[in-house]
């Protein structure tokens, strides 16, 4: 049942129809499944919800929120890579909670991204998003970054010389925000972040560190539309990640 529940979630299902009547209206969530929300939900506000307890967990989230302002300007400003800083309609610096215990780091934007300024808002955003929901966290709860801050035209891979004039973009944001953990999307964040040519199957599915952050790599939401069999190693993943941040799944 648990395993069916997980596969469902990472499908997007949020919802299971009725098995047998009781006084629940047809659109209610099943018990179960509520069961089961609710039970994260009180981890997660014990666990995750570090924000606006205090007055200093505040501020300080107030000054990372200014000080990844100041930030954006600058990658705002760039124009290192000649090429995709003549191409792009927005430079996509990142979103989400600044004082986040988690960063999800991918690659670069794709065309949705560079129209909207928004990271993971196209067809493999919507997939993080619901990775994101079915470990029972929202967008608002992480952070969510790339290596490059332009799209490569024609979403073609990021060279290494772009990722060199980005790395002190992406590490700056990192320390900034200091999360306890972060989660590379792929073999462009893991192989930028961790300095490695390790392949992301070798990579995926271990702890390293970068810094004070708890580190785990996993495959990459655009390869999942491709390879929808790999959601399995995924979930694995996430369950993983869940565990050490003390996430019930
Ligand atoms: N793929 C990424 O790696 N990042 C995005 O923002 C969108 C797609």
């Amino acid at each position: 049942m648990r395993q069916r529940l997980e596969s469902l979630a990472m499908s997007g299902v949020t919802e299971l129809p009725r098995m047998h009547s009781d006084r629940r209206s047809s659109n209610t969530v099943s018990p179960v499944v509520q069961e089961v929300k609710e039970s994260h939900a009180v981890v997660k506000k014990s666990s995750l919800q570090k924000t606006e307890t205090n007055t200093a967990t505040t501020s300080s989230c107030e000054l990372k929120r200014s000080q990844l302002e100041v930030l954006d300007q600058q990658v705002r400003e760039c124009r290192t890579c000649s090429e995709l800083a003549s191409a792009r309609t927005n430079t996509v610096f990142g979103s989400g909670n600044p004082a986040a215990r988690i960063c999800f780091f991918g690659e670069a934007p794709g065309a949705e991204e560079d129209a909207t300024g928004q990271p993971f808002v196209g067809r493999a955003g919507q997939l993080l998003t619901k990775i994101i929901e079915s470990c029972t966290l929202s967008r608002e709860d992480i952070y969510i970054l790339n290596v490059l801050k332009c799209r490569p035209p024609g979403n073609r891979p990021p060279d290494s010389k772009e990722i060199g004039n980005c790395r002190s973009y992406f590490l700056k944001q990192l320390e900034i925000i200091s999360p306890e953990f972060i989660c590379c999307l792929g073999t462009t964040a893991a192989q930028s972040l961790l300095e490695t040519q390790e392949t992301i199957g070798k990579l995926r599915g271990r702890w390293f560190t970068h810094g004070t952050a708890h580190v785990i790599c996993t495959y990459h939401p655009s390869y999942l539309l491709r390879n929808p069999s790999a959601k399995r190693h995924v979930w694995d993943d996430m369950k993983l990640l869940m565990q050490r941040l003390g996430v019930e799944l």
